[in-house]
């Protein structure tokens, strides 16, 4: 694991042999794509991390100033004793307001495929709240995994998704990502999640293609990380970062495109690129609060709570399931 700059990213991660598989799959699909997960090599958190500072790109400082200013209603839906359980808990940035805002919770459980990451968060963490149980877990929040006991045992578990993440999952993936933190979290559970918001087509534009080029050195970053692990020939100054939002799918699409007709070889495997012809790398899907409560509705979580910033450009949304059985409202 090289990536241990702190991204809240969690999308799942893959082996060697999956990266390739991947790669050589998607150069040979039409149109031409290739997996976000992907971005996130040590140079690609990096990157990362660096977006969230540029002025254009809102959702980060965003996310953190409605977390701070509606930190203490959110703590109202976190009842005394429970576990906090943190999906893809990269830093623990934004769970420390929470943390600070409900010091009746008994435990937090930070979850993360990067086991050292969570491991040294957890380490950091336990001295500014000694009256926590901080337990971490290394594991794949795309699937199914067992929560501490201690987590398992309390009276009640919270999630929190924040960073947009699930906007990183095609729509049936955000569900299905639902539909095992209900299975993990169990009946009667609460989660918050962060979720970026449809606005203004010209915001959404230049959020993702600062002035800086930080978001074009990201998404360029992934062909360069194809070169060295996959003995890739891509030739960076004739690729160009693609970014726009698209009206019909409500998602930001993230593009390379070949600025000449050439061909590219990849472990070993040769690719023709027209000229213009693109490799699609991401999609950020923006909700608006109905659409992401209606996913969320379909897989059984019951709208319990909105917070958004004045502007109205990103929110914080909560949903409790009922104390019916998981499994039988996931039928
Ligand atoms: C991690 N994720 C929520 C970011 C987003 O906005 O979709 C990734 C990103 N891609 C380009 N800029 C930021």
């Amino acid at each position: 694991m090289v990536a241990l700059a702190r991204t809240q990213v969690v999308l799942p991660r893959s082996t060697d042999a999956e990266f390739e598989s991947d790669v050589l799959a998607g150069l040979s699909a039409t149109p031409k794509r290739l997996y976000a997960k992907y971005f996130y090599d040590g140079v690609g958190s990096q990157l990362f991390e660096r977006i969230t500072e540029v002025p254009e790109y809102y959702p980060t400082r965003t996310e953190m100033q409605i977390l701070r200013d509606n930190a203490a209603d959110i703590a109202k839906l976190i009842p005394s004793g429970s576990a906090l359980v943190e999906f893809g808990a990269g830093s623990s940035k934004k769970a420390r307001i929470v943390l600070r805002a409900a010091p009746a919770l008994a435990a937090y459980v930070p979850v993360d495929i990067c086991g050292e990451m969570v491991e040294q968060e957890a380490i950091e963490l336990r001295p500014a709240f000694p009256a926590l149980k901080v337990l971490p877990v290394t594991a794949d929040v795309c699937f199914p995994f067992e929560l501490p006991e201690e987590a398992k045992s309390a009276p009640a578990r919270v999630g929190f998704f924040p960073g947009s993440t699930i906007g990183n999952f095609e729509p049936h993936e955000a569900a299905a990502f639902l539909r095992n933190a209900a299975q993990i979290l169990g009946p009667g559970s609460t989660i918050v999640i962060g979720a970026d918001l449809i606005k203004p087509v010209e915001i959404l534009n230049a959020a993702y293609n600062d002035k800086a080029g930080v978001t074009a050195r990201f998404n360029l970053n992934l062909l360069t990380r194809i070169n060295r692990e996959l003995r890739g020939t891509f030739k960076l100054d004739t690729f160009e970062h693609h970014a726009f939002f698209n009206r019909e799918r409500n998602r930001v699409e993230m593009h390379l495109a070949s600025l000449k007709r050439q061909k590219v070889k990849v472990a070993g495997e040769c690719f023709d690129f027209r000229a213009g012809e693109t490799i699609h790398t991401e999609n950020s899907y923006k909700y608006s609060i109905e659409s992401l409560g209606a996913l969320a509705r379909g897989v059984g979580w019951m709208p319990a709570g909105v917070w958004t910033d004045p502007d109205k450009y990103f929110s914080i949304q909560a949903f409790t399931l009922s104390d019916e059985p998981v499994a039988r409202l996931a039928e």
